[in-house]
């Protein structure tokens, strides 16, 4: 049977969570796979499953002991669906727990990290893989005695049932994840099972999962209004985008504009989602009322709150003017699956906590809306190739990460318009001339840094007294350690020329060669 929600019918591979921080990871990789997956809590009815006709299920990992009370378990009647069954971790301890004849006991060591698997017996899950692999482990507990009708197909160091099969009902578990990147070709592991066990149709794409996601927002938020504030980055331009292509006029999104964005960024938004998009954009112009507030504070962390909280009130202003007049009932934002840190679902009720996103946590609270998070399991790449499937322009789908709190972390001390604008000029050059060199998609961040200290000068006959301009290019695959980029001195020449020449009030201009740690990216 298929998923017949969408237009396209699609075979849908059940994954049950059993509160592993993997999870996600799972249903990503069975998207990279080209097939459609669908979490559901662990204790799902069988009976659900069965009527939604899913194709094969999967038992995620999970913290839990199969050996403590009360630790989670499926409805035992999973196992008599007659599709496939995959054990990952938890769950194949699960399945030597449920299933007739097996056990599991406390293991003396636990194994973690990683293992070699060899393979010992043909079987469709190895298909054209390596007899060796190296594979990742996280577990406690071991399995002591196979239940019955299954044999071991490979094993690692520490564990002779490290994968199992009893191939009759189609049913595999593996001791190990081959979701993470460390368990190589763990992908194509995942596909034998998907495509040859289950017989899943590769036939997911990114135009289906909006075609889905499209239909689930307009179910969701029926004749309500939705409010989102879009900063003009990838994440809330793609929730934008999309949330506009389910529900149009209903969807309301407010640029606030705190005098802290970079040269012209107000006039491409207003262009790009009020003109082009035809959304119904609203602009809170507002840098007056920022920089008043912000006038004298140069200690990084009060610039932050007072920025923070700025925009907070702000939001909230034009939220509960816009309530008076109209049913908003939602608050949509771009949280990605990275941003929601832990996602349990043990009590069948997926709590998750969110990390505190930068200018709009506690927003929701305050403002009485309910939450839409349309982007929620998805990674950054998959979000970037929504976009473009979206329609959103490259330089707003590869754009490069910019922080909330804006130049107020990139011009050092207290600010002030004057050196905000010297700030967006000497940027713009740069962001100019990494473009044009091909450099700007292929580093991390680029941009400048305005100090607060003047150094001398000359130019023609006159002795200047001037600003300094800090280039800060690094290099990195997720922020958490970076290093500073090798642009060519040629062009590093040119910015510098540049912005001496064309920006009146800097006549220094030097480069940060430091990596992170024990630098930041940022300066602050
Ligand atoms: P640091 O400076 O800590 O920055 O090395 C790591 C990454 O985070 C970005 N960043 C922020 N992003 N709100 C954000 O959304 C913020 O307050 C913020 N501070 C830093 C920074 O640009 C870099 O990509």
């Amino acid at each position: 049977m298929k998923d017949k929600t969408s237009s396209q019918t699609q075979d849908v591979i059940a994954v049950l969570d059993f509160g592993s921080q993997y999870t996600q990871v799972i249903a990503r990789r069975i998207r990279e796979c080209n097939v459609y997956s669908k979490i559901y809590p662990f204790n799902t009815k069988a009976s659900v499953l069965k009527k939604q006709g899913v194709k094969g299920v999967i038992l995620s990992g999970g913290p839990s002991s199969v050996l403590t009370k009360g630790s989670p378990r499926p409805d035992a009647k999973v196992f008599e669906l007659g599709v496939p069954v995959l054990g990952i971790c938890y769950g194949i301890q699960l399945m030597a727990h449920m299933l007739g004849g097996g056990s599991v006991a406390k293991s003396p060591q636990r194994e973690f990290g990683h293992g070699t698997l060899k393979i010992g017996k043909k079987s469709p899950l190895f298909e054209g893989l390596p007899k060796t692999l190296n594979v990742w482990n996280s577990h406690g507990d071991r399995i002591d005695t196979l239940p019955k009708g299954f044999s071991p197909i490979a094993a690692t160091e520490n564990s002779s049932f490290a994968a199992i099969e009893d191939r009759k009902r189609g049913f595999y578990g593996l001791q190990f994840h081959p979701e993470v990147a460390h368990s190589e070709l763990g992908i194509e592991l995942l596909r034998n099972f998907l495509c040859k066990i289950c017989g899943a149709e590769a036939n997911w794409s990114m135009s289906e999962y909006i075609e889905r996601k499209v239909e689930e927002i307009r179910e969701t938020v029926g004749k309500d209004r939705v409010i989102l504030g879009l900063s003009g980055g990838v994440d809330s331009s793609v929730a934008a985008a999309l949330i506009h292509r389910a529900i149009g006029k209903q969807l309301t999104c407010v640029f606030v504009d705190n005098g802290l964005c970079r040269l012209h960024e107000r006039e491409q938004v207003e262009k790009l989602y009020g003109d082009h998009f035809d959304l119904d954009l609203r602009v809170a112009r507002k840098s007056a009322l920022f920089l008043k507030k912000l006038k004298g504070v140069s200690d990084p962390e009060r610039k932050r709150k007072i920025i923070g909280r700025t925009f907070v009130e702000v939001f909230d202003d034009v939220v509960t003017k816009l309530k008076k007049k109209g049913n908003y009932r939602f608050l949509a934002q771009g949280t990605l699956y990275p941003d929601v840190i832990e996602s349990v679902a043990i009590d069948g009720n997926p709590a998750a906590l969110i990390k505190s996103h930068h200018n709009v946590g506690g927003l929701p609270k305050k403002m009485k809306l309910d939450l839409l998070e349309p982007l929620r399991e998805l990674f950054k790449d998959e979000v970037r190739a929504l976009g473009s499937e979206l329609g959103l322009p490259k330089e707003v789908v590869w754009r490069q990460p910019f922080p909330g709190p804006g130049l107020g972390v990139r011009m050092l001390g207290a600010l002030n318009k004057p050196g905000l604008d010297v700030l967006r000029k000497a940027d713009a050059i740069l962001h100019e001339e990494m473009m044009a060199s091909d450099l700007y998609y292929k580093v991390w961040q680029s941009f400048c840094v305005f100090l607060p200290v003047k150094t001398v000068g000359v130019m023609g006959d006159e002795r200047t007294y001037e600003n300094v301009i800090a280039l800060r290019i690094v290099e990195s695959v997720d922020a958490m350690t970076a290093d500073w980029a090798r642009v060519p001195n040629e062009v590093l020449r040119t910015i510098s020329n540049r912005i001496i020449n064309e920006v009146s009030g800097v006549n220094r201009v030097v480069l940060d060669i430091s990596s992170k740690p024990p630098s930041t990216i940022e300066w602050e």
